[in-house]
């Protein structure tokens, strides 16, 4: 299967079809196409709809994640349903899977790596912070169980691993993922990809412990490398 995927799209209410011919050539180039959040600007119910009508000249499947630009404005669970409504899969709680490839995937969120991960101690705010992080973890885990498939993709907004936000300044890099949603990742054998985004300056490729490769699809990210705004991805 051949899988397209793109990351941060940042759809503006002033945009005219921005990503209209894009998809109409993606579509002619692979089998599924995958959006890895920060699909809107703001997550303006305007900015969405302007998606939505572009999502519509797809021809393939679209299966994606929301980032932390869509949740800007409050609400969405409003962006995610205008862009079902347009045909696209938002992931979540629930695995899909197409052709018999699966696809898990959610947002994920920020806790950092390694010695600079933030621990659930002391004050509720700190354990809440990181519950979140442990409850994006657990949503993966819980959707990678359910599929029964030889090979599977994770999608995500935040990313898992640090090499795939090298680039970026080392100061933020606690919150531009965490290591938390490496562990499902790394405990399922028919994970064969994972992709993100979020990371507009790191790097394109990286790999978790176990070896599976990692992608930032981040299209600021891979544009200057293949000269096209989205990733082509064999799965
Ligand atoms: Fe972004
Ligand atoms: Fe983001």
């Amino acid at each position: 299967m051949r899988v397209a995927a793109i990351g941060d799209l940042h759809v503006q209410e002033d945009s005219i079809a921005p990503y209209r011919e894009l998809f109409t050539e993606i579509s002619s180039h692979a089998d599924v196409l995958l959006l890895c959040g920060d699909l809107t600007n703001f997550g303006k119910t305007s900015e969405a709809e302007i998606l939505a009508e572009d999502i519509k000249s797809c021809s393939i499947p679209v299966l994606g994640v929301l980032g932390n630009h869509d949740y800007e404005c409050g609400q969405p669970e409003k962006v995610a349903e205008i862009l079902h409504g347009a045909g696209m899969t938002v992931l979540d709680e629930q695995a899909h899977e197409i052709d018999g490839v699966g696809f898990a995937g959610v947002k994920g969120f920020m806790g950092g790596y390694g010695r600079g991960e933030l621990a659930p101690f002391g004050e509720p705010i700190a354990k809440l912070f990181v519950d979140e992080a442990m409850n994006e973890a657990r949503k993966l885990e819980n959707q990678l169980r359910t599929l029964r498939t030889e090979r599977s993709v994770a999608v995500l907004h935040y990313s898992p691993i640090v090499e795939t936000i090298e680039g970026e300044p080392e100061a933020i890099y606690q919150y531009l993922g965490s290591q938390r949603l490496c562990d499902p990742i790394d405990r399922f054998e028919h994970v064969k990809a994972v992709v993100h985004g979020h990371a507009h300056h790191g790097t394109y490729e990286g790999r978790t412990p176990r070896g599976i490769p990692v992608y930032n699809v981040a299209q600021f990210v891979v544009k200057p490398l293949f000269g096209r705004p989205y990733a082509l991805i064999e799965v």
